[in-house]
């Protein structure tokens, strides 16, 4: 399987795909970002059909701040600990507009999903908007982080 792929237009995904960045658009309206007005909205497919979302979470002191990313993940992994995770959506907008903007998983972020994924022993497909306006599918985790620390470094 290739390592990524791209779509010019969201319609050219895959039905799962586009439900997928559906359910994670209309997430975005539940992220708490008072101080970026950059509103994440992440919606996770699990392999028994259920979708988890989750939303970027800031606070008045920015550090304590978690990615839509993290909390979808570990709402997956507290919610469904024993069910994978087959495919996950993360899309964005600025609080002044209702369109998409690209945005493409943090370090952080993808270090949490490489962490997963080992964890399932299967990859989790990522769909993202690039700067470029161009859909990615990234086959796995791991294709989005080389060299990633892993539990095999201890
Ligand atoms: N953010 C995410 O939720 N996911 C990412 O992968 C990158 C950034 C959030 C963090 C912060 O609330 C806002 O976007 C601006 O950085």
């Amino acid at each position: 399987m290739k390592e990524f792929t791209f779509s010019n237009q969201l319609e050219d995904l895959d039905t799962e795909s586009k439900y997928l960045v559906h359910k994670a658009k209309e997430a975005t309206q539940h992220a708490y970002a008072p101080y970026s007005k950059f509103l994440v909205g992440v919606a996770l497919l699990l392999e028994d059909g259920t979708v988890i979302t989750g939303t970027n979470q800031e606070n008045a002191a920015y550090p304590s701040a978690m990615c839509a990313e993290r909390v979808a993940l570990f709402t997956a992994s507290s919610t469904h600990p024993n069910a994978r995770v087959k495919k996950i959506a993360v899309v964005a907008r600025k609080k002044s507009s209702k369109d998409l903007t690209p945005a493409t998983c943090c370090g952080a972020c993808r270090q949490v999903m490489l962490e997963y994924e080992n964890r399932q022993q299967q990859p989790m497909v990522v769909v993202m908007q690039g700067q470029d306006q161009r859909w990615i599918v990234a086959s796995s985790a791991a294709s989005l982080l080389p060299f990633g620390f892993t539990k095999d470094s201890l």
